[in-house]
């Protein structure tokens, strides 16, 4: 692992005692299963409806896999860095009987087995802390046919001030930027890596995968609390969905 992803993964270690700290409040997300929104449930209806197996890379505190248990999928293996985070994900699962496990790994290089996944599902956070986007890793793990799902941060969001007033254009940031050091909670410190829209849409086709939707959102998927910015009173893009699939075999849908 080179230094800044370990530097990034001690800090989600770190942040990740959260999730252990705030164990009863966790429990009862788990149980009530709010975690997938409008958009995800629609986007996933018919792929769920067929019992999929899932693999939810970088699946942190594990509240979407409860979810999508509750919402269909026949199992989740949720992969994360932070051990912390696999085993504050695991205990709710436990204690609510669902089909959720979670294993310590680095994506790319998750310890699992290829071509078995009927879906694998990221985002809400997760591609921002890769260096690599992980999008071959995520096509080795699915089975021909399997559907590979982001609902993530727009790459414009680091750019957006939090002005109550004013929606506005940091003046530290660029839409075209490498990275940048997180200045908020969770991981306040850690690096951050910038992915263009085109760079996504670009790694998933790469890796050999059919693009079936890519859309935008001008709802943020996270509020950080106390904060109300005028660049998410829905004039600017705040996150985006994609869904793609791996062919049924090669060269055909
Ligand atoms: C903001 S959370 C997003 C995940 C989940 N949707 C959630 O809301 O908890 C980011 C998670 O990704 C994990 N992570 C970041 N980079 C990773 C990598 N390269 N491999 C595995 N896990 C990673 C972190 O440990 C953290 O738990």
């Amino acid at each position: 692992m080179d230094a800044v992803t370990e530097a990034n993964r001690e800090a989600w270690e770190a942040a990740s005692r959260r999730h252990v700290r705030e164990y009863d409040d966790l429990l009862a997300q788990a149980a009530s299963g709010p975690s997938l929104n409008a958009v995800e449930r629609g986007l996933l209806r018919d792929i769920l409806d067929g019992a999929p197996e899932v693999v939810h890379l970088q699946s942190g505190h594990g509240l979407e896999d409860a979810a999508l248990v509750q919402a269909g999928a026949k199992s989740v293996v949720g992969v994360d860095y932070s051990s912390t985070a696999a085993g504050a994900a695991q205990q709710p699962a436990d204690e609510l009987g669902l089909a959720c496990r979670y294993v310590v790994g680095t994506v790319p290089g998750v310890p699992l087995a290829g071509g078995t996944a009927g879906l694998v599902y990221t985002g809400k956070g997760a591609l921002i802390w890769m260096p690599d986007l992980g999008a071959r890793e995520a096509a080795r793990l699915l089975r021909p046919g399997g559907h590979l799902f982001v609902y993530e941060g727009h790459p414009a969001v680091p750019l957006w001030t939090w002005d109550e007033e004013t929606p506005g254009i940091r003046a530290d940031r660029s839409y075209f930027a490498r990275n940048h050091v997180n200045d908020t909670f969770p991981a306040r410190g850690a690096t951050e890596w910038q992915w263009t829209l085109g760079q996504v849409v670009t790694a998933v086709i790469t890796a050999g995968m059919e693009l079936l939707s890519l859309a935008e959102y001008p709802e943020p998927f996270w509020r950080p609390g106390g904060v109300n910015a005028a660049a998410w009173d829905g004039r600017l893009p705040n996150t985006y969905s994609l869904l793609a699939r791996r062919p049924a075999s090669p060269g055909r849908p």
